[in-house]
């Protein structure tokens, strides 16, 4: 009887048994060398042989049914530690990150961008030049020699460099024409966007340091109309279609005739974009190009404006400010 409560004990410790290590001490305390039950095999010697045979079988039977306690509560704890240690090293990879938010390209970059699609999908490639220049690519080969009054319109920004007002930062996108023109056969279908200089002092509607883009059309018998054509295509597809355009007179030393170019604005009135006109005969000698056998036409205007117009601006420093809070409006 001593024995069976002995055993019921037993298994009760065991069965409560916390984790692994509290299982394996308290079998060490039962059924280890110096257990409780191993001890009492010990007693046994001291009983009449009769008496021996039936209390070691009873005892083997409670050890067996100690140690296979044992068993099944060591295995439950095993399983439970293995999902414990799987819990713990879980990796959550549905975990939502912080909201880190990513930026994006600079309104004038964007509009650039844009530019650039609407003329690459009207059949346009687009051409790059450097943004210091020399006098040939600035002015001369554009039929503005040294004399002309044109050159003083273009408040140049010198570089000390060369000649005396010999190198400069180019004042517009056109000296693009004639490297375009100088190495490339017509026909010709380029625009040029990219950065341009005047001494202009910053206000609401300047920048010293601007961007524009530069059209070039040189192919067989191109003249005003698909100039015209051309631009009304672009402000359209730029803008949307009730946006209408016209081209007023104008004068350009290397465009003959030459036109500013308007849009319509919703309210009505007329805004100014740029210039255009036909590629002057000069222009094309100048780049060895035969007048006779090629004609085209070519358009220039400010793509900071563009943005300004189409984000409604008050200021066209804003662009420059690189503030932030404004730029992330857009
Ligand atoms: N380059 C001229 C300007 O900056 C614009 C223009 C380009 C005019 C091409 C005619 C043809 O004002």
């Amino acid at each position: 009887m001593e024995l069976e409560s002995l055993v019921r004990r037993a298994e009760t410790q065991v069965f409560e048994a916390p984790d692994l290590d509290s299982l394996a001490e308290i079998e060490r305390g039962l059924v280890g060398k110096k257990g409780e039950l191993t001890q009492l095999k010990k007693t046994l010697g001291s009983l009449a042989p009769d008496e021996r045979r039936a209390a070691g079988q009873s005892l083997n039977d409670a050890l067996g049914q100690v140690v296979e306690a044992v068993q099944v509560r060591r295995k439950t704890l095993a399983t439970a530690a293995e999902v414990a240690q799987l819990q713990s090293e879980r990796l959550d990879l549905t975990e939502v990150m912080s909201n880190e938010r990513r930026g994006h390209l600079h309104l004038v970059t964007q509009a650039r961008d844009r530019l650039e699609d609407v003329f690459v999908g009207m059949g346009f490639t687009v051409a790059e030049g450097p943004e210091v220049e020399t006098a040939w690519y600035n002015f001369e080969a554009l039929n503005i020699p040294e004399w002309h009054p044109a050159r003083g319109t273009f408040d140049t920004i010198f570089v000390d460099l060369g000649e005396p007002e010999e190198v400069m930062m180019r004042a517009h996108t056109s000296p693009v024409q004639i490297r375009t023109m100088e190495n490339q056969k017509p026909p010709i279908y380029i625009v040029a966007p990219g950065r341009t200089f005047r001494t202009d002092t910053a206000d609401a509607t300047h920048l010293p340091a601007f961007n524009q883009i530069e059209g070039l059309v040189i192919d067989r018998g191109i003249g005003l109309g698909d100039l015209a054509g051309t631009i009304d295509s672009f402000v359209k597809a730029f803008f949307g279609h009730d946006v209408k355009t016209r081209l007023r007179p104008s004068y350009f030393p290397f465009t003959e005739p030459s036109a500013e170019f308007d849009i319509s604005t919703p309210s009505g009135d007329w805004l100014e974009l740029g210039g255009c006109g036909v590629v002057h005969p000069a222009v094309l000698q100048n780049c060895g190009i035969d007048p006779e056998e090629w004609q085209g036409f070519a358009f220039g205007f400010g793509i900071d404006r563009l943005a300004v117009m189409r984000y409604q601006l008050d200021d066209i420093r804003e662009l420059v400010n690189n503030d932030v809070r404004f730029l992330s409006q857009f």
